[in-house]
Parts: C-alpha cells; structure tokens; sequence
C-alpha cells in the first residue's frame, strides 16, 4: 500500500491510518456553484493518498512525496497567508476545522498523489478531503460526511485565498462509482446519476491539454465577483434565480460583456439540468450536443478558454464525438469528449496529431471512470 510504505520510509512507523480523496472532472455545470447553481460532476479513479498518524508534539508534520519536502505547521501557523505552497491546503483544513470548533489532533502525515498538479482535476480539492479525513477519524471529530465540503472550501477560501465554489470539494467527498453527482449547489441537495459509460458502449475521453491552468490568477476571482454584481444589479440573490425566461429583460439591463457573463451561467444551469433528465433515462449519446453547447458559452460568453482547449475539443468533434467541452474553471486544464468506446484510440491518436501540428505542447489523453469518494484504505 503506498501511502502505508510512505509513511514508513518517512516516520519510521506505521501510520494509524490510510485514506485517499479523488481528483474529479465536471460533465457539465461550469461556473455554476458559486452562482448557487447545479453542477454535476464525477470523481476520477486519480487519487490522493494520506497516511497519518497522532503524535504527541503539538504540531503537524506534512511530507509530500510529489514536493519532495517535509513542512511542520505548528498552531500559530492556523492563520491565513503562514504557510504557503501545497501545505498551505493542508493548513487551511486544520484551520477550518479549529475555526469551526474542532480542534485538530497533532499528527504526522504522509502525502502523495496521482492527480496531475494545476490540470483543472481538483487536485487541491484532493488533498484537502483526504487530509480532512484522516483528521476527523483520527481526532475522533463529530463531523458528519455532509459538512467536510464546505469546510474543505472554507480551507481554501479563507486560508489559501482562492474564492472557489463547493463543486469540487463535493465532488471529491460525495461522489460515487458509476455514477455522476447531480448537485443543487444552493441547497446542498444531491442525487447520484447512474452513469455507465462501457454499459452503453462509451468512453469518456479526457484531454489534459497542458496548457497551464491558473485558478489563483485573477480571471477566476473576475469572473465570479461580476457574478455577484449582476445578481446585485438585478436585484436577485444569485444567478441562479433565474432562467431563460428572464435573460431578455436582464440583458437589457446590463452592459454587453456583464450580459455574456450572465447568460452562460443561465443557459449553462438550463444545460444541467436537461443533461440530468437526459441521463436518468438513459440517454446517454444524446447528451453529447449539451456538452458542445456548453463549450460554445464557455468560449464566446464566459471567455474561459484557451487555444488549446478549443482545439481539443474541435478535434474530437470532427473524429466524430458526440459531443466536447472544456471542463473545469478554465484558461487552460482538460477537455472532455463523449466518444465510442471503439474509437478512444483513434481519437485521442487525432488529438495528439492536431496538437503537434499546432506546435502544442503533447497532451495526455486518457479514458475516466466514474470513482468513488474520499475512502479510507486501512
Ligand atoms: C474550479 C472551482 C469550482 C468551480 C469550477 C468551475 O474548479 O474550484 O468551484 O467554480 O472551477 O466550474
């Protein structure tokens, strides 16, 4: 077991536990959660792996096999802006969890990951669940499943400083093998979607573009407060309290690039919701055009994508996908594509080709299947 033998090389002991959170990707619903909208997203078998133990010392000490380096946070440390890096997700979920009322039990934990590094995959989201995991079954922690994704959010709002919505945390904790996580992101309600790609002889083909992806930089940040100052302006507490009915009158109402913001996010939850119906009856190929159609507002109303991104996704849609977006927050990260099952290769062979013709970098292709949640391993 990895994380077991990590920790063992590292600490010299066994650890108490093992757990692991997964990366995710979105099927549709971008840029909807912090709108208080649907999303529906499904976790990737890419995991992170935590190892941990209690220890007596009143503090923690972090190693990270990716980083290569060993970070010990001590209680003082359980303020925004002290540590920084990847320990910084680990240090924001102890302080989330104290600021909640739940102290952190000191311990000794051993990282690492499969999840690609600023992918657009959640890996940060991955990291944060694990770690919250181990801490609350460690410390013995009466937090029930349902909270751990605001307060893994709470972790990377308040402490990392990345004003992210709760998909992916949800995602990561929540999610189930086979199936997609339909989330109402404003009433934390859910429903697990059956979604059984090889049973309808599909794929899902995933493109890691490698083009940088950059969640910290501003256009995130942007894009979300014009957001809220739309639903401000319109006198509704989020986008989501409207739908296509009222795009006109709102669209009157403000400037032209505030109105492209706002009618992808009511088209996009509109996108969700019909993928949702499409899906509980089993109609999985004709989910195929909402996708496209969710990139196509993406691209031209949410301007969130990159060259790359659109380039994979027209590719796959010439080799005959049902349907392609990008997923994820944008500028960069993966594409997604609804394939056949029989034609993964050659796709993703077409892909690779339209990259190297276009002088991009090689992207990583790869077929997802539905995961399960956060687990704990032994
Ligand atoms: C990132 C954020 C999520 C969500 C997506 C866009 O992944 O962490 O909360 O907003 O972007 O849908």
């Amino acid at each position: 077991m990895a994380g077991a033998e990590l920790f063992g090389q590292r600490f010299g002991a066994a650890p108490a536990g093992v757990w692991s959170a997964p990366g995710r990707v979105n099927l549709i619903g971008e840029h909807t959660d912090y709108n208080d909208g649907y999303v529906l997203p499904f976790a990737l078998p890419l995991r992170t792996t935590v190892a941990a133990a209690l220890q007596d010392e009143p503090q923690w000490t972090v190693y990270s096999r990716e980083a290569g380096e060993t970070v010990v946070i001590g209680s003082d440390d359980l303020m925004p802006g002290r540590v920084t890096g990847w320990a910084a997700y680990v240090a924001g979920v102890l302080w989330a969890l104290r600021e909640a009322g739940f102290p952190p039990p000191s311990a000794r934990i051993a990282v690492t990951s499969q999840v690609p590094l600023g992918a657009g995959l959640s890996s940060s989201a991955a990291l944060e669940c694990a770690v919250l995991a181990a801490l609350v079954e460690l410390g013995g922690l009466d937090v029930p499943r349902e909270a751990w994704p605001r307060l893994a959010q709470q972790a990377e709002n308040g402490y990392v400083g990345v004003p992210c919505g709760i998909m992916d945390q949800s995602a990561s904790t929540l999610c189930r093998d086979g199936h997609a996580l339909f989330l109402d992101c404003r009433h934390g309600t859910r429903e697990q979607v059956p979604f059984d790609l090889a049973g309808h002889g599909l794929a899902l083909l995933v493109v890691d573009t490698r083009a940088p992806h950059r969640l910290v930089s501003g256009e995130y940040a942007a894009r979300r407060a014009a957001c809220e100052s739309a639903a401000a302006a319109l006198g509704v507490a989020a986008l989501r309290d409207l739908d296509r009915s009222a795009l006109p009158g709102a669209l009157a109402r403000l400037d032209e690039v505030t109105g492209r913001r706002v009618r992808h996010v009511v088209t996009e939850n509109e996108r969700v919701l019909d993928a949702v119906r499409l899906l509980r009856a089993g109609q999985v190929r004709a989910i195929g055009p909402l996708l496209t159609a969710s990139h196509a507002s993406m691209r031209d109303d949410y301007e969130i994508t990159v060259a790359q991104v659109d380039t994979g996704v027209e590719t796959m849609l010439a080799e005959g996908a049902y349907g392609a977006r990008m997923t994820g927050g944008g500028f960069g990260g993966c594409v997604l594509g609804l394939v056949e099952h029989a034609s993964v290769d050659a796709t993703a062979a077409a892909v690779r080709g339209a990259f190297a013709a276009a002088g991009y970098d090689d992207p990583h292709c790869f077929a997802a299947v539905p995961d399960r949640g956060v687990a704990r391993l032994i």
